[in-house]
């Protein structure tokens, strides 16, 4: 959820503090703050809100101090103030501390420093960490964060300094993303190597239990890395060969227009190089054919919107294989003894493969026997790490917090499962898959086409901007859509959205219905299309305002609903991916409407580390 940073290096530290928490800001951007090292001794500014809050207030005399750790925040323990804004400090200012996580123990921590004699000045659970390190400093902080961390329970990624080591990050790792790297003018952690890319493309993933310690000296950065026991090791460096122009917005006023734009690419991306010699390839499942062909059960476990991709990939696996598959939220999963056996196969879907719940609910499926499929678009995360085989969507990075171009990745990744499991058990012939395989691969340009005028989605979004509410429906992969249209709308423009499967209308949401409320339907060309027609006549008929969703060519249409956006025609199986790029632009259009931040909705973080 929060970002954490830190510098040590010849540059001036609160220049690339600023700069690296500006790019991780989509993980919470409730308060910001850095701690700057000079010869005086520890410098802190901390401001509620966005990071450009912060720049402002150390833009004047700010330390030039060139070591230094930063924060962006997602408040958990403690409201959004400049109190609670990290870096937290002891009871002197002689220790800084960022953290990302929980720390689950936190009030015993606190009750027993209090006692001791501590002060302590926020409600937050990371300042319990500042005063571990401060108790436990004998002149060596990285013996003393070492300790403090011995005491923790929960989740932590955390950047320490102190005034008496100049030029000394000290950072550990528990459930929570540490990246470390020497760069070109010196030594960098963060929670997202997103903040570390200018400076250096040979990164470290802290792995658990681990710790670093990054110093400048003599015009060179260096990392020593410990395990809990202090005993040194030396772990692999991961080389990244991300395009640096995903963090930057290339003309486009906000991420998330930027990302929808992407997607033909993302699409492309996540197929290239999977059909090999006319059948399909995923060397990085470890799984045999003969253990593929014993699955007789599948769950998908995600969150949000990866959740929404799971939803689709069921109608395409128990189509094409025949498995049953269910489809659930992480956060229930790992808490109701699902049926799981050494023959389902757990496929856990996760853009950032970070979330906490997911990665619970992985462990849990693990202990079980199962076999665990990840699909995440970032690599070496710990859903990748965790998992017994990974499918990468090329969606490169995602900044806006509503995810867009990752969903399209996860829909094409997952269908492609799901074929490779048809092709395993002998559910699609070859000629079959390739076809599907070549149709897929044409959603690219008709993602392209749909991008290419907007004009239609604009002049629905303007009619229902003012709404109080808007429901959507659909039936079959139109219902699963539904569901993430309605989520993108209510993350981004705060207008209360539903999605509902149009069947079940009758069974309750008809009754919202009046003049004007706002029915969003995705009636594309499907074996339900006529069902579909009927319930927008019954939503027509209550005074609704409806707008469609509807295939190339549909004349018919446009005498049933108020607007019409048209979408190229594809096959039944493919049409979340055409249809979702409407809904995306159309929460954006009303969003930008209301006047919303788009990229930066509130109360909402891009990647949720806490449960
Ligand atoms: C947060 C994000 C959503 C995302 C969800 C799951 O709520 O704002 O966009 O869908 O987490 O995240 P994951 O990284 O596991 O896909």
């Amino acid at each position: 959820m929060c970002g954490i940073i830190g510098y040590t290096g010849s540059l001036v530290a609160k220049d690339v503090l600023i700069s690296g928490l500006k790019r991780m800001e989509y993980r919470g951007y409730d308060s910001a703050g850095v701690a700057v090292q000079d010869g005086e001794g520890l410098h802190l500014a901390h401001r509620v809100g966005k990071v450009a809050n912060l720049e402002e207030a150390v833009s004047g005399g700010f330390s030039q101090g060139t070591c230094g750790i930063g924060h962006t925040r997602w408040a958990t323990h403690g409201r959004p103030s400049e109190q609670n804004a990290h870096p937290h400090t002891a009871c002197a200012d002689d220790f800084a501390v960022v953290h990302n996580g929980i720390i689950e123990n936190f009030a015993a921590l606190k009750e027993e420093l209090i006692q001791a004699g501590h002060v302590f000045s926020s409600q937050t659970d990371t300042e319990v960490v500042a005063h571990l390190v401060e108790d436990a400093y004998q002149g060596d902080l990285l013996e003393a964060v070492r300790a403090a961390a011995s005491r923790l329970v929960g989740a932590y990624g955390l950047a320490v300094v102190c005034a008496a080591e100049p030029g000394v990050i000290v950072c550990a790792r528990k459930d929570s993303p540490v990246v470390v790297g020497v760069g070109k003018t010196g030594a960098l952690v963060a929670s997202d190597l997103v903040a570390l890319i200018d400076e250096t493309r040979d990164v470290v993933v802290l792995a658990d239990d681990t710790f670093a310690r990054l110093s400048y000296q003599d015009g060179r950065g260096s990392i020593r890395f410990c395990d809990a026991q202090g005993r040194e090791i030396h772990p692999e460096p991961t080389h990244v060969d991300w395009d640096i122009s995903a963090a930057k917005l290339g003309g486009y006023p906000d991420f998330m227009l930027k990302e929808i734009h992407e997607q033909p690419r993302t699409i492309r991306d996540t197929m290239a190089g999977r059909m090999v010699n006319g059948h399909l390839q995923f060397d990085e499942l470890s799984l045999s054919v003969e253990e593929l062909s014993a699955i007789d059960r599948v769950y998908i476990i995600a969150c949000g919107t990866s959740y929404h991709a799971g939803l689709v990939a069921k109608n395409l696996i128990e189509a094409w294989s025949r498995i049953p598959c269910e489809v659930e939220v992480a956060s229930e999963f790992r808490y109701r003894n699902p049926i799981v056996t050494p023959s389902t196969l757990v496929v856990a879907v996760s853009q950032s493969g970070e979330t906490a719940d997911t990665l619970a609910a992985i462990r849990d499926a693990r202990i079980k026997g199962a076999k665990v499929f990840g699909v995440t678009n970032v690599v070496g995360s710990p859903v990748a790490q965790e998992s017994d085989g990974v499918i990468y969507i090329k969606a490169n990075k995602e900044i806006s917090v509503a995810a867009t171009k990752s969903f399209l990745g996860q829909v094409v990744a997952l269908t492609l499962m799901a074929m490779l499991l048809a092709q395993v058990r002998g559910g699609l012939t070859i000629n079959q898959i390739r076809m599907l395989f070549r149709e897929l691969a044409d959603t690219a340009g008709q993602v392209e086409q749909i991008l290419a005028d907007t004009s239609a989605i604009d002049a629905a979004a303007q009619a229902c901007k003012d709404a109080a509410s808007a429901l959507f429906i659909g039936r079959g992969i139109g219902s699963t859509i539904c569901y993430e249209g309605a989520l993108k709308l209510k993350e981004i423009s705060y207008l209360h959205a539903e999605a509902y499967a149009a069947g079940e209308m009758k069974h309750g949401p008809i009754a919202l219905l009046h003049d004007g409320f706002p029915v969003i339907a995705v009636a594309t060309k499907s074996p339900t299309y006529d069902k579909v027609i009927s319930n927008i006549q019954e939503s027509k008929a209550r005074g609704a305002l409806v707008v469609a969703i509807a295939t190339e060519g549909d004349t018919e249409i446009a005498n049933h609903a108020d607007h019409v956006i048209y979408i190229p025609k594809v096959r039944d199986c493919f049409s979340a991916i055409t249809a979702s790029v409407p809904l995306q632009l159309f929460a954006r259009s009303i969003a930008i409407a209301r006047g919303c931040d788009v990229d930066h909705p509130r109360n909402l973080a891009k990647s949720v580390t806490v449960e």
